[in-house]
């Protein structure tokens, strides 16, 4: 029997009947291509930056007549990858057998480029010819003004924008701000899973990128909002599922996108016809016991002192004031600037974020399943 689709992705877009909500943010990212205006998306990890520019970039495609691009630069690691992908990026979305194609293939040409296919995506990959410092800027120049001077209205996307601080070019940043300045057809969207690289890049008033974007802080979708998606998508495919268990998985994973995606992929998983608070509680206990083993690695990475400063921090669930008399005593944390320090420590390693956008600002444990574990142990 063919096994039935489940509407909780937990890894790509799988189009608008599987996206929860984000209007507001969409059209507010539709407006900002609309005018030219190149955009920075911040939030915490795993929030949903990358599905909605995935489900901005479906709208734009199928309503919009622009040319949408997105590249994750994660697995690159110098110029002359970010270059690759570039042109790989661009190669793609003009077939070769339509005029743009046409055009593209016989400018590409100069760059001397390798064609392979990617083994898993059976995709073309493009490998342009090796070339100078010099050169390479060049070329990206050349690559984004080929598409800003045909007449279209462009977007690239550029996920994990973060990684260019990796790049052993240290004036990446200079040389990318320098050519997109320029370009009049083409807006950006910058994203990043690292808030604090992220935030150095664009909002540091010494380096290229500053000010030179809007910033977009992408927030938690609304409990009442959710749970009306999680709804949906049982009763759609004939499943019922309580008040209860919805209003369970929503406090569980703390409406934490992908932790709740996550939860409900493997309670639909489950197949059955009424979902309820027992249901929904098994599906909890076994989602801790699949992870158990990250956990403790987890624990392998912190000192003593961060991981009962941790435990502490998932205990109170959202932690207002580190340094308070209460809480550094009712879990024996010690002195005040040993706390300080370790939760320096934990945001450094992302365990932890700080909430700075809500009237009482708080620090949350990152993953939600080890914070649901961690108030049992
Ligand atoms: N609005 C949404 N409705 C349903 N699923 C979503 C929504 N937004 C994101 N998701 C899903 O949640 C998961 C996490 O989202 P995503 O990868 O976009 O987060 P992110 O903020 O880019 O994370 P990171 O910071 O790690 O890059 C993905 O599986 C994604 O498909
Ligand atoms: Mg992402």
């Amino acid at each position: 029997m063919k096994k039935e689709f489940n509407p909780f992705i937990t890894s790509l877009y799988e189009g608008p009947e599987h996206f929860c909500d984000r209007k507001s943010e969409t059209q507010q990212l539709i407006d900002y291509v609309e005018n030219g205006t190149n955009v920075t998306l911040f939030s915490i990890r795993r929030l949903g930056k990358t599905g909605l520019i995935q489900h901005v970039f479906n709208q734009l495609t199928e309503e919009k007549d622009t040319i949408c691009i997105y590249i994750d630069i994660l697995p690159t690691q110098k110029l002359e990858d970010f270059t690759n992908q570039l042109a790989t990026a661009i190669y793609n979305i003009f077939p070769p057998n339509k005029r743009l194609g046409k055009k593209l293939l016989a400018f590409i040409q100069q760059f001397r480029p390798t064609i392979s296919f990617d083994e898993l995506s059976s995709n073309p990959t493009l490998s342009l010819a090796k070339a100078s410092p010099i050169q390479q800027n060049k070329t990206i120049n050349y690559l984004f003004n080929f598409l800003d001077s045909q007449n279209l209205k462009v977007v690239f996307a550029i996920d994990e924008f973060q990684q260019i601080l990796e790049y052993p070019e240290k004036n990446t940043e200079a040389l990318l701000r320098t050519h997109i300045q320029q370009l009049k057809n083409t807006s950006f969207i910058f994203c990043g899973s690292n808030q604090k690289m992220m935030h150095e890049i664009f909002n540091s008033s010494k380096r290229p990128f500053f000010a030179s974007c809007s910033n977009m802080q992408l927030d938690f979708i609304p409990t009442t909002v959710y749970s009306e998606f999680i709804n949906s998508k049982f009763t759609e495919r004939k499943k019922a599922i309580t008040p209860e268990s919805i209003d369970f998985i929503c406090e569980w994973t703390k409406c934490h996108t992908f932790y709740t995606q996550f939860f409900c992929n493997v309670l639909f998983s489950k197949n059955l016809k009424h979902n309820d608070i027992k249901d929904a509680h098994e599906v909890a206990i076994h989602i801790l016991k699949i992870n158990e083993s990250i956990f403790y690695q987890y624990r392998n990475l912190l000192s003593e002192a961060q991981w009962r400063l941790l435990r502490a921090i998932a205990k109170v669930e959202k932690l207002h004031q580190p340094n308070a008399k209460d809480f550094i005593q009712n879990h024996s944390l010690g002195t005040p600037s040993l706390v300080t320090r370790g939760m320096d420590a934990l945001l450094t390693k992302e365990m932890i974020f700080h909430n700075s956008s809500v009237e009482k600002p708080y620090y949350e444990v990152y993953d939600k399943f080890l914070m649901r574990w961690l108030q049992q142990h």
